[in-house]
């Protein structure tokens, strides 16, 4: 079921969180599959649902810097927390730190490792219902495992709606790519996820960070889990460069990134994602219109690529796991 994201729905999802049950939530990354991260049996809900590989670690939402402690420990290794302060300015933001983790928090949460992924969201809905539920909520994004994920709650009610009683709609996510991932623990800081975080930005904080290009990182999991097919469309998708393009048989759909360069009669659907090429226009429409596209009847999906710079570089990540099939 959506509910609108009112004062009346939020405490309802809230109690549904401290009662053990899923809540699917937006924020401004992806909608999230939520559950009370202290709760083992209520973690374990989310990969049934989902489908999930009880291997692939789940990123736990806070609401507060100052609650960051109840699931990273803080004390455990003193170069991570320093390295975390140099970060906290992200948050609330589109930002996941790998710490040490604290015992409270469910081992199933983070896949048995010793390590958890902590985020402070930047929307509004999952930070009141994170406050109101008091305690993390462990959430991946709200889609069946390997599927594109989700930026509206009508996204999650299409293909989770029979397992999750109750998704709040907080309308559709700005940024629409998943969240940066950072590892800070170990010799060197490691980016294991591009995100509206960017390589350069981080950087600059850290001159040490290791970073794989896009390429690489879709060919070669960094994180558990982080498969190279990822984030698929069902019908074939390749990028257009690398395209047979017109000369391929039957109805061809083509995602494209700014206005010039197509004819559109070449194509049985064109969706233009940005007049002139915008990156942040891109990422917020880009998992839309993929899904868009898979539900068109389509023999190949087509789509337009960016260079791998800035947001760039996670558009281009996204697009090389969506297309690794294919290509
Ligand atoms: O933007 C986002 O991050 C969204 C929203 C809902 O916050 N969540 C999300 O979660 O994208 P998910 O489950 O789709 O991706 C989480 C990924 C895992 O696949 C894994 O690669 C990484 O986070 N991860 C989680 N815990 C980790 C850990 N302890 N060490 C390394 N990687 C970890
Ligand atoms: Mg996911």
């Amino acid at each position: 079921m959506i509910r609108a994201a009112t004062k009346e729905a939020l405490s309802e999802a809230a109690r549904r969180i401290r009662s053990g049950e899923l809540v699917a939530f937006p924020t401004e990354t992806v909608y999230g599959l939520g559950a009370n991260a202290f709760d083992e049996a209520a973690v374990a809900s989310i990969y049934k649902a989902k489908g999930r590989p009880s291997s692939n670690p789940l990123i736990v939402h806070l609401d507060r810097i100052e609650s960051l402690g109840l699931a990273a420990d803080l004390e455990a290794d003193s170069r991570a927390t320093d390295r975390l302060h140099q970060l906290k300015h992200f948050w609330p933001g589109p930002l996941s730190v790998v710490m040490p983790k604290t015992s409270k928090i469910a081992s199933n949460a983070c896949a048995g490792l010793s390590t958890v992924a902590v985020r402070i969201p930047n929307h509004p809905v999952a930070l009141a219902l994170i406050s109101k539920s008091g305690v993390p909520i462990a959430a991946p994004s709200a889609n069946p495992a390997n599927y594109i994920s989700p930026t509206t709650a009508q996204h999650v009610a299409e293909q989770l709606g029979d397992a999750v009683g109750f998704i709040l709609d907080g309308g559709p996510s700005t940024i629409g790519l998943e969240s940066t991932i950072v590892s800070v623990v170990g010799e060197v800081p490691k980016l294991l996820r591009h995100g509206a975080i960017t390589a350069e930005e981080l950087r600059l904080i850290f001159p040490d960070l290791q970073i794989n290009s896009p390429k690489i990182s879709a060919e070669r999991p960094l994180a558990p889990g982080m498969l190279k097919e990822h984030y698929s469309p069902r019908t074939p998708t390749r990028l257009w460069g690398h395209a047979a393009g017109k000369s391929s048989a039957g109805r061809i759909g083509l995602i494209a990134f700014s206005n010039d360069k197509f004819d559109s009669s070449d194509y049985a659907e064109v969706l233009v994602l940005s007049k002139d090429g915008n990156l942040e226009e891109i990422a917020a429409n880009l998992f839309a219109a993929l899904r868009r596209l898979d539900q068109a009847k389509l023999d190949l999906i087509l789509v337009d690529s960016c260079p791998s710079a800035g947001l760039g570089a996670a558009i281009m990540d996204r697009l090389l796991r969506a297309t690794a099939r294919y290509s």
